[in-house]
């Protein structure tokens, strides 16, 4: 698919972002698994990354995430009339992490249901809430990427259990009156990749059983190498895609929001649309790759921290299994001061999932990381003040 044209007016009015307060160094990492600071440093540019509580999950992130992007575009819950959650770390096979999410953030009337497109899930998310508004389906969208990858790494391989971290972020998207501005989306999928990055069992390929737990086949599988080939090849094609769709040159964007897997495939992106370096949000180091929540939760930073204004053009590029690829280009529009406003509108204590009746499910934090966990670390950074509104920075609990 490669041309989305609206007929009807779409806007990006609210955004949010939540980050988990448990904070997972390189340094502690060096302790689970083969790995030095200075590898992952010079081969990724990841510092640190976010692990999920025990209590917590995609949908209880994605729900705080989404709350904040309602309340920054001024709306309530029930004016959304479409929910769209791209993850690849659902609470369950079903139901859907969306119709969680509706339910925890008190809606009553939206259809609710989850994109499956991996990292790139959220500028899949993103197309098809444009297509939603631009055909008349739907007014108001929140559009939410929120993943919680560190359940689904295998703390025996160096390769991809120093990548991943846990987030979320949400955009709502809203039909308007106002005329048109540009905007560009393509959507690629190329096959070949499709076991470059996979998770094997649990599918109907290969159903959960004593066997597949053995042969640890639940965990992320990922062929690095050709990933990062992929990404490098498709990443800066598929943005000058959208960008020429938006009727743009290259030289016009005033900021990428791409997908944050690796500083040098930001890296590499930035040479092969020839651009420089600083027009690119950069929070990699902080977070590690989220998937689908990355661009989302780079997005509110980069509002939030004041590099967006009005009348700039944005891009929003991703990559990821499928291998897919997605980019977004639009003009900004919304009045930047208030993603703090909905941040600090919502608590994380204010919103819940509703757990099953007489559900006692087993300690969801895999043993190895609980353990690095569970060991005091001196010297750790406090981030509380990294987003209001998060929690605290928690303790070493995890049971
Ligand atoms: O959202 C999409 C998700 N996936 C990605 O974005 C991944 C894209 N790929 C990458 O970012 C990079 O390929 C990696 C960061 C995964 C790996 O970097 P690389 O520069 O491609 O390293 P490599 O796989 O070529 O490995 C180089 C060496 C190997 O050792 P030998 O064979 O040269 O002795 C690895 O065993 O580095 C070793 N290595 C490590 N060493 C220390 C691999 N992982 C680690 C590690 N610590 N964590």
């Amino acid at each position: 698919m490669t041309a989305v044209v609206s007929p009807r007016s779409v806007r990006l009015t609210g955004w949010g972002r939540y980050a988990p307060a448990q904070v997972l160094t390189n340094a502690d990492l060096e302790r689970i698994v083969d790995t030095s600071d200075e590898w992952i440093v010079s081969r990724t540019g990841i510092r640190e990354r976010r692990v999920a509580a025990a209590h917590e999950t995609s949908a209880s992130m994605g729900a705080i995430a989404g709350l904040r992007a309602i309340r920054t575009a001024g709306l309530e819950p029930d004016e959304i009339d479409l929910i769209l959650v791209a993850t690849l770390t659902p609470d369950y096979w079903m139901p859907s992490t969306a119709a969680l999410v509706k339910e925890a953030i008190g809606n009553t009337r939206a259809a609710a249901f989850d994109v499956a497109a991996a990292c790139s899930g959220f500028v899949y998310g993103y197309a098809t809430a444009s297509a939603y508004i631009g055909s008349g389906l739907a007014r108001n969208v929140l559009v939410v990427g929120t993943e919680l990858l560190t359940r689904f790494l295998d703390y025996g391989d160096r390769s991809t259990s120093i990548l991943f971290g846990d987030g979320a972020g949400a955009v709502v998207l809203s039909a308007s009156d106002e005329a048109s501005s540009p905007t560009g989306i393509e959507l690629t999928t190329d096959p070949q990749g499709a076991y470059m990055i996979w998770l094997p069992a649990g599918g109907s390929r290969s159903p959960a059983s004593a066997d597949t737990v053995a042969r640890n086949q639940h965990k992320i599988r990922m062929e690095g190498r050709e990933t990062y080939r992929f990404a490098t090849r498709t990443l800066a094609s598929t943005g000058l895609a959208a960008v020429e769709k938006a009727g743009w040159a290259q030289a016009d964007v005033d900021l990428i929001i791409p997908h944050q897997a690796n500083i040098r495939i930001i890296e590499a992106v930035a040479k092969g649309l020839d651009l420089p370096l600083d027009r690119f949000f950069i929070n990699v180091d902080r977070y590690g790759n989220t998937s689908a929540a990355s661009v989302p939760i780079a997005l509110a930073e980069a509002v939030n921290e004041g590099r967006v204004k009005p009348g700039d053009k944005l891009v929003f590029i991703a990559f990821g299994a499928g291998f897919t690829s997605g980019a977004v280009a639009l003009e900004w529009t919304a009045d930047p001061s208030r993603g703090p406003i909905g941040e600090a509108a919502v608590r994380p204590e204010d919103v819940a999932i509703r757990q099953p009746v007489d559900w006692d499910s087993a300690d969801p934090i895999p043993p190895a990381l609980a353990e690095v966990l569970a060991r005091p670390a001196p010297g750790r950074m406090d981030v509380s003040d990294v987003a209001p509104g998060d929690p605290p920075h928690a303790p070493r609990q995890v049971g």
